[in-house]
């Protein structure tokens, strides 16, 4: 078995951190969305997988290389447009040839893994695989009908008057036979080629697909609310490591890793929290569910509930909560008014200020 893993797209909900980097970096306790998934497929045993990138593929390959840290073999593969999930399966042909796979959206988070998965896949070997999940608003989703024996009825993406709260997540287990589904459908209304389709055309032509519903935490990691929510729950598992340092006057509650070289001054570090390497925290409280990226200032401040990405500071500010600071951002306060804001915000960005 190969595996496919998707970190094209555009990323329009993760705006404006997807301006500068692909959203599937987006680090969960300073780690990038992708190398959890690529942990997820190794823990399969498949290890040859390819990876779907667009223009952004230096940042990809910075982060994960040919794969040889994880014990894996990453191919990868450009898709110069998003042109839609069964677009990518399309241009992976040659990588794929006919062997079975697992194809894994790279902005989805799967903690708890995906063996149980894989295991109904292998029992019964159907043309495709899908997983499924009860959601309270389905039509963000594609959507399954399913059968008593979980046999896929029908699917439909993102439709307005859903049939079902059953939503495809972001896993789907194939053999060749969606090849030829692939290429007997036509875009959407959208302008892509969706996966949802070929796996629809399969299901209309007799074929044998199935479903399984995920028990475990699952996670589209595609807007801001998500990826804080995310980060807590990752955090909230966290072994607590110092391999940085905390002064006497400081004091670490719960859960905490201080990575290598980050120094904890006159603060409270309240878990689950991690501060990446090289970060200074002076007479500041962060956390719980908190986490600060490598190379960071965090002096005078109070942070819950939020990211703070590599090299960004904060200084001075006293209850940033549910936030998401980016890459070498500055948030601050001004000696020059006190009734007054500065701002400096990229596009699209969202600020909310005390009324
Ligand atoms: O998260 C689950 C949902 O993912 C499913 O319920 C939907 O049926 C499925 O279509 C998909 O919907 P999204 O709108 O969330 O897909 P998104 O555009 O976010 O793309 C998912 C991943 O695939 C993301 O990592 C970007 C990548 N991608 C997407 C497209 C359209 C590509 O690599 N190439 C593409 O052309």
């Amino acid at each position: 078995m190969k595996a496919l893993v998707l970190a094209g797209g555009s990323g329009t909900r993760l705006r404006p951190f997807s301006y500068s980097m692909p959203k599937q970096l987006i680090p969960i306790a300073n780690t990038p969305v992708l190398e959890y998934v690529v942990r997820n497929i190794l823990d399969l045993g498949v290890n040859e997988i390819g990876v779907i990138v667009n223009s952004r593929d230096n940042e990809i390959q910075q982060v994960l290389g040919d794969g040889s840290r994880f014990g894996a073999r990453l191919t990868y593969i450009r898709q110069e447009d998003p042109l839609g999930l069964a677009h990518t399966v399309a241009i992976a042909r040659d990588f794929l040839g006919d062997d079975d796979f697992v194809m894994f959206l790279g902005d989805n988070m799967l903690p708890d893994g995906i063996s149980g998965i894989a295991d109904d896949f292998a029992a019964g070997r159907p043309a495709a695989h899908i997983v499924v999940r009860k959601v309270p608003d389905p039509r963000a989703f594609g959507v399954a009908e399913l059968g008593p024996d979980r046999e896929v009825l029908r699917l439909v993406e993102k439709p307005q008057r859903p049939r079902s709260d059953l939503a495809l997540i972001g896993v789907y287990f194939f053999t060749a036979a969606i090849h030829e589904a692939i290429a007997s459908i036509t875009p959407s209304a959208r302008g892509e080629l969706e996966i949802t389709d070929a796996i629809q055309w399969l299901v209309t032509r007799g074929a044998d697909v199935r479903a399984s519903e995920y028990e475990g935490y699952w996670k589209d990691t595609g807007k801001v609310a998500d990826v804080l929510e995310c980060n807590a729950r990752i955090l909230d598992g966290l072994r607590p490591c110092v391999d940085g340092t905390a002064d006497n006057t400081s004091v670490l509650v719960g859960p905490v890793i201080v990575e290598e070289g980050a120094r904890i001054v006159r603060s409270r570090i309240e878990g689950p929290a991690i501060i990446g390497a090289g970060t200074v925290v002076e007479d500041s409280h962060i956390g719980p569910h908190t986490s600060v990226g490598r190379g960071c200032a965090v002096v005078n401040s109070r942070l819950t509930h939020s990211i703070v990405l590599d090299g960004a500071s904060v200084t001075g500010v006293q209850g940033l909560h549910s936030s998401l600071v980016g890459r070498s951002a500055t948030v601050g306060i001004t000696t020059q008014s006190t009734d007054r804001y500065r701002l400096v915000i990229g596009d699209h960005t969202q600020v909310e200020v005390a009324a």
